[in-house]
């Protein structure tokens, strides 16, 4: 599994401990490190050009990292085929793939401490989509965000 993690001004720290914890462990992960382009970046246009990377197949998974996880979940999921949560437990951190199939995991580093952080994030790579009763949740997201993006529109009833 290829990941790739990056952040914002507000949570330098916890990307840092992350990021070091998934390498240590022998994962495939890549700190995009968007900040090294740009002097001082706002969490938009970082969390935009990570879900733009998932988006082009390079990463199948990808972890943002804000103070409160919450603009960069929003930002992800302007990115079609994009998919994030933010989860600051591990039980959340499980379903957001076993139930939503989310390929983007955000937190708050003002949130939780690296301890839990680490364990979240450890839940949710651990995790399979679950398919079964989830799939067509799942798949109807899909119909609605191509609806959204205007690729394949529905009529208005069928919503
Ligand atoms: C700080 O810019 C803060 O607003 C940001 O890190 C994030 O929490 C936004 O959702």
């Amino acid at each position: 599994m290829k990941l790739c993690i990056d952040c914002d001004d507000a949570a330098l720290s916890l990307k840092k401990v992350l990021y070091e914890s998934l390498k240590d462990q022998g994962l495939d992960i890549v700190d995009l490190d968007y900040a090294a382009t740009k002097e001082n970046p706002f969490y938009p246009e970082i969390g935009y050009h990570l879900a733009l990377k998932i988006q082009e197949g390079s990463y199948d998974r990808g972890i943002l990292i804000c103070g409160t996880g919450l603009g960069m979940a929003m930002i992800a999921n302007k990115v079609e085929g994009v998919y994030a949560g933010v989860c600051h437990d591990c039980f959340s951190a499980e379903r957001l793939k076993k139930s939503n199939d989310a390929n983007v995991l955000t937190l708050g580093e003002r949130v939780v401490g690296p301890e839990l952080a680490q364990m979240i994030v450890t839940a949710w790579l651990n995790a399979d989509f679950s398919g079964a009763g989830s799939a067509p949740k799942v798949d109807q997201m899909r119909a609605l965000e191509r609806q959204s993006f205007q690729r394949d529109p529905l009529p208005k009833e069928s919503v």
